[in-house]
């Protein structure tokens, strides 16, 4: 059964994208705007702009089936939808505060183009209070005075998974104080099959925050359990999984590793700060789980140095660039600040990547991109393993040393048993274990 909602989707990034197919899949109408001609025309072509798994053939399902289109027309897309919504970036200014300027400049044009009555959704990470300053830019901006009303409407996705986690999510939020607007998004997303949460635009707003916030403390909150464990000799791994049995903790989200990245955990945790500071508050935790953070892309570094006397003239292999598996995406990644100080002592690096394979989007000058893992760690001194894609899981070990010029592993995601490297003949360095050099003393 077809919903009959027309809806126009403004932004063609991740949450624009993804929400745009995964509506159309449920029977709505969909329009999506961007105001990048050339990532429009590819899409008409069908060719996507990131990688996300199951995106490409919804996207063309829905394409051929009519229930999808994309354009550069913004009065187009208003004029021809019920429901308009926003999804543009937010992304960090310099000053950590989140840029709001794309929401603005979209919220003036549809506030222009308004021919009736419209809902105005906003699936955009924004301070609590934007929700607002939406409704007034729209009422300053109104050529005819059509009534209007505008829902904070958070998205929960990760990259890698955001069809699945869209189709299959924990819950729905839809932050209103109106009622024609909670029946008319209600029904939207009836057929979603998930939990919808009504409450108002501010908690809505608020949600998103401190749900990416407390994530990314359970991240740093662990990594800190890992760095004690390395000295007193326990294993993180086991510590999270017994902690995790305890319901009130869960497991999910506690493996330690080398440090979140991405497009959401960053600046969404730095936007916070900036934006309670911004009314005297100091937000102490949020604060540690940055500096936490930070510290612990820098791991990989420390046990480089310590197990090389010298970096200087030194290869070493990365295994992964993207700032999780199953994405392209770099931005944020522990890769990024791994190399840039592998190269500041000297160092010469080779990388590979399963998926990262444009080389404008490591942005890294003087690094040898290679097209296989083995290629990767072809006569280095050391390899550092930054993300913990499948593929990696299942190489060969043998190879891999045989193939090194070195025997120092360093594994950033813990995905090996570090018995099994040492009996390889590895000097073998993971996150919150007892490492090779720990192992080989203890024996
Ligand atoms: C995150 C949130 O999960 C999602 O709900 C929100 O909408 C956007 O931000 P995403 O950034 O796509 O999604 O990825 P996620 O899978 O959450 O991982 C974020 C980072 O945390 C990655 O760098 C990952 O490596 C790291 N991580 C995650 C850990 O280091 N340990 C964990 O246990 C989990």
């Amino acid at each position: 059964r077809l919903l009959k909602v027309k809806i126009a989707i403004v932004g063609t990034g991740y949450v624009g994208l993804v929400s745009a197919v995964c509506f159309a899949e449920k029977g709505s109408r969909v329009i999506c705007v961007d105001n990048n001609e050339e990532k429009i025309k590819q899409l008409n072509k069908g060719i996507m702009p990131i990688y996300e798994n199951d995106l490409e053939d919804m996207l063309n399902k829905n394409k051929c089936s009519k229930r999808l289109e994309f354009t550069t027309d913004l009065e187009y897309a208003v004029q021809k939808s019920d429901i308009i919504i926003i999804a543009v970036g937010t992304p960090m200014l310099p000053n950590g505060h989140a840029d709001l300027s794309q929401v603005e400049s979209v919220t003036e044009n549809i506030a222009k183009f308004m021919n009736e009555y419209k809902i105005i959704v906003n699936k955009s990470t924004v301070p609590v209070g934007t929700q607002k300053k939406v409704i007034k830019l729209i009422r300053d901006n109104q050529i005819n005075e059509y009534d209007f009303d505008v829902v904070s409407n958070p998205e929960f996705l990760r990259e890698g998974t955001a069809i699945y986690d869209t189709m299959h999510g924990d819950r729905i939020v839809i932050g209103t104080d109106n009622e024609r607007a909670r029946k008319i998004m209600t029904k939207l997303y009836a057929n979603f099959n998930q939990s919808i949460i009504l409450t108002s635009p501010e908690n809505a707003e608020m949600i998103k925050y401190a749900a990416n916030a407390f994530l990314a403390t359970k991240i740093s909150f662990i990594n800190e359990i890992a760095n004690i464990c390395e000295i007193v000799g326990a294993d993180v791994q086991e510590i999270a999984k017994i902690i995790g049995m305890d319901k009130r903790i869960s497991p999910e989200f506690l493996s330690a590793g080398i440090g979140f990245g991405g497009a959401c955990f960053p600046k969404d945790t730095k936007a916070l700060i900036k934006f309670t500071e911004g009314f005297g508050y100091d937000f102490k935790i949020v604060k540690s789980v940055i500096e936490v953070n930070e510290n612990q892309k820098t791991k990989p570094i420390e046990k480089l140095t310590n197990a090389l006397s010298c970096v200087k003239g030194r290869t070493i292999g990365i295994l992964g660039l993207a700032f999780k598996p199953n994405t392209d995406d770099t931005r944020e990644s522990p890769a990024i600040t791994i190399i840039n100080d592998i190269q500041k002592l000297g160092g010469k690096i080779k990388a590979y990547d399963p998926i990262v394979k444009d080389i404008d989007k490591i942005k890294f000058d003087n690094i040898e991109y290679v097209d296989t893992a083995y290629d990767a760690v072809k006569d280095v001194d050391a390899v550092i393993l930054v993300t913990e894609w499948d593929e990696f899981k299942q190489l060969d070990l043998k190879k891999v040393i045989k193939l090194m010029k070195g025997n120092i592993f360093i594994d950033g995601r813990n995905i090996y048993k570090y018995t099994k490297m040492f009996k390889l003949g590895y000097e073998y360095y993971c996150i919150g274990k007892k490492d090779s050099q720990y192992y080989k003393k203890s024996r």
